[in-house]
């Protein structure tokens, strides 16, 4: 075979980046469809995700995760809405963590690390990947994280940070509204449901979460700078850490972890493809 000039071997890279494009778009287009469970099921490796989504209260986490969950068919364990579900089951632990998150405090390490163990184990969602949401809160528990996934040969790919400083999170907690069923949020002037106090997808009524007033939101502040921010530490040092710019609009903030995500996955799928037929260079 006549040895490849310069100019055919670009000419392919371009024609692999465009059909890699038109792939990820018609995944995309088939997860924002809702898919069939096989089609999702038959998803390869490379389409999965094993991130936590990091940020103050009211950073955004709860709004973008879902989003995240949709793109990937990963899970979305998000520990607050855990803790929330045993608070409206009554349960002896839902009565403990409400005093504690009414308070602006943090339950305690074992227990938010049994309940995600628990759920990385046994929720078969999870196993196309997960977004973890609210966790890990304290360097212990990013330790026993790292541990739990290496037990399983597998490490976390992303841990973004939703920047954004403390004044402007008053007026997104304060005017928040949530589906308490499913975790869904709106905020009253920044994303109103279509009905008053309604839900969109339910038409359940919607309500305010007891620790969303500014006195509170002073106390989760002060613990997440205090025990949160080590986390951030934690995860600089691993080469996983992306900040994100969590100020800008919602549809913005999405097109940024769209960016986390496509940086990552660009130059492997598109190594692997060049590799396969002998064009990696
Ligand atoms: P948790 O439920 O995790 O609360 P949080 O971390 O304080 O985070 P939020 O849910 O308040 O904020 P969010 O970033 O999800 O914001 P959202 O997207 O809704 O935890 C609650 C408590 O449980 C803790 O205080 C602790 O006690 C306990 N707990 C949980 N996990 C624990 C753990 N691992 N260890 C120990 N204790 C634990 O957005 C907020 C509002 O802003 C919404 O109304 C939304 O519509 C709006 N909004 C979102 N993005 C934008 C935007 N870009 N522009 C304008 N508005 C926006």
């Amino acid at each position: 075979m006549a040895p490849l000039k310069d100019e055919t071997v670009e000419a392919l890279r371009d024609t692999i980046h465009q059909l890699e494009s038109r792939v990820q778009q018609l995944e995309a287009k088939l997860g924002s469809t809702g898919g069939n469970a096989s089609s999702r099921g038959s998803r390869s490796n490379s389409d999965s995700v094993r991130m936590i989504l990091m940020g103050p209260p009211g950073a955004g986490k709860g709004t973008q995760a879902p989003k995240i969950k949709d793109k990937y068919c990963a899970c979305h364990l998000a520990t607050g809405d855990m803790l929330r579900s045993q608070v409206t089951k009554k349960t002896a632990l839902g009565r403990e963590a409400k005093k504690i998150m009414d308070q602006g405090g943090l339950v305690s390490d074992e227990i938010m690390v049994n309940m995600i163990k628990g759920e990385l184990e046994n929720n078969t969602e999870c196993r196309q990947g997960f977004i973890l949401d609210g966790f890990p809160r304290t360097v212990a528990q990013a330790e026993r994280l790292d541990n739990m996934l290496s037990e399983k040969n597998q490490k976390l790919q992303h841990a973004v940070e939703l920047q954004i400083d403390d004044g402007l999170l008053v007026s997104r907690i304060t005017g928040r509204l949530i589906h308490p069923a499913s975790g869904r949020s709106y905020h009253k002037i920044f994303n109103p449901p279509k009905e008053h106090m309604t839900d969109d997808v339910t038409g359940e009524p919607l309500i305010q979460r007891s620790d969303d007033t500014a006195e509170t939101l002073k106390k989760r502040l002060s613990t997440y700078h205090d025990q949160t921010s080590p986390v951030v530490a934690y995860y600089k040092k691993t080469g996983i850490w992306k900040p994100i710019d969590a100020s800008q609009a919602p549809g913005q903030v999405w097109k940024s972890l769209l960016g986390v995500f496509e940086k990552e996955k660009q130059p492997s799928t598109t190594g692997s493809l060049l590799s396969r037929i002998g064009l990696k260079g």
